[in-house]
């Protein structure tokens, strides 16, 4: 299943540069080097075995906007199934920019009449004045720009994790069984009794679905239907009974209540965060020639496991109970990869 994924705005906005960090592993001092891009540039990116993402980086100089809206459109416009419009937070002609967003717009109208389509306020980090209301003010002109067309706003900028928040955001819709996928995570969570379990695209390390937070403590009354009891059990060397998965069932346990980290403490930024130090990891990895393979971490106050799941994914685990050993949660990644393949 292929998706076409269109990248348009102005030249300068920073195209490319996004597109060289999160499908490039490139870092973002690496970006001022970029040459504008000539015409359309496509990518294929192959995300959870069947899906690919058939990016399009347009080059945004006028000619070539000029050119797509006038003599390509059918070809630029047709099966589109995301539209991502970058614009200038501070640039420097936004009438003319708008004035081309709202003819891109009617031209994906006209030829993919329900692709989704994202708006990111891009170079935040430039903005003069209060972020928050420099955004709020630019989203308002946005919307207004695109008429009954629904549309969906980010601020991002390529020196933090906000980059990471939209792109995860958009892959996200394209994920058909994201939800399915979110269900299974949350199986595998209660069976490490973990706080969080993360699932990440390989290359791009972008965010494609995450467990549910877990109960609050003491919330769940015993023999609750949302909780059943494990159907089998398994001691690892260390002496800890951990669930496992049988016969193709990925059975769940209740959460031991004293060891459930309180989800109210946990950093709203956290995903993208997440997925921008792996990445600047591996970029260190790449610099002294070793390959970036899994991440173990065990700190007084939580455990993760960072792993791959299948050809195209890493699992991140992070448990907040002591007693519980990487070595048990490395063998239920390996017992969950069935589901996920
Ligand atoms: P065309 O290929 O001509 O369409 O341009 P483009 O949109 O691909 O722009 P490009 O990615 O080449 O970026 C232009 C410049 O913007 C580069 O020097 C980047 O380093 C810079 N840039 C990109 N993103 C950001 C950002 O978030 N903040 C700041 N301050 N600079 C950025």
């Amino acid at each position: 299943m292929k998706k076409k994924v269109l990248l348009m705005g102005a030249s300068g906005s920073g195209k490319t540069s996004m597109r060289s960090l999160i499908f490039s592993n490139n870092p973002a001092s690496l970006t001022a080097r970029l040459g504008a891009t000539i015409d359309v540039e496509q990518n294929h990116v192959r995300f959870l075995g069947d899906l690919i993402l058939n990016l399009w980086d347009c080059g945004g100089q006028d000619a070539f906007m000029d050119t797509y809206l006038a003599l390509q459109a059918s070809t630029i416009f047709q099966h589109v199934g995301v539209l991502i419009y970058v614009f200038e937070v501070e640039s420097r002609n936004m009438q003319k920019d708008l004035q081309y967003y709202r003819d891109c717009l009617a031209a994906l109208q006209r030829y993919s009449p329900d692709a989704a389509v994202f708006l990111l306020v891009h170079k935040m980090d430039l903005a003069r004045g209060s972020r928050a209301q420099t955004l709020e003010r630019r989203t308002a002109e946005l919307q207004q720009a695109s008429g009954d067309v629904p549309v969906t706003v980010f601020g991002t900028s390529i020196y933090d994790e906000s980059l990471y928040k939209a792109w995860s955001r958009i892959v996200h819709t394209l994920i058909p069984n994201a939800a399915v996928l979110s269900k299974h995570l949350t199986t595998l969570a209660h069976a490490c009794s973990a706080t969080e379990v993360i699932l990440f695209e390989r290359t791009t390390f972008l965010v494609i679905a995450t467990s549910s937070p877990p109960p609050a403590p003491h919330a769940p009354p015993m023999g609750s239907p949302a909780l059943s009891t494990p159907s089998s059990s398994h001691t690892t060397t260390n002496g800890l009974r951990t669930p496992t998965f049988s016969q193709g069932s990925l059975p769940a346990r209740e959460p031991d209540p004293d060891a459930g980290a309180d989800p109210h403490r946990l950093s709203p930024t956290r995903y993208e965060r997440t997925s921008e130090l792996i990445k600047a990891f591996k970029h260190a990895c790449s610099r002294v020639r070793e390959e970036f393979h899994s991440l173990e971490m065990e700190l007084d106050e939580f455990t993760a496991v960072l792993d791959e799941l299948t050809k195209n994914t890493y699992v991140l685990i992070v448990v907040h109970d002591p007693t519980i050993e990487t070595a048990a949660l490395r063998m239920n990644i390996r017992l969950a990869r069935s589901k996920f393949e």
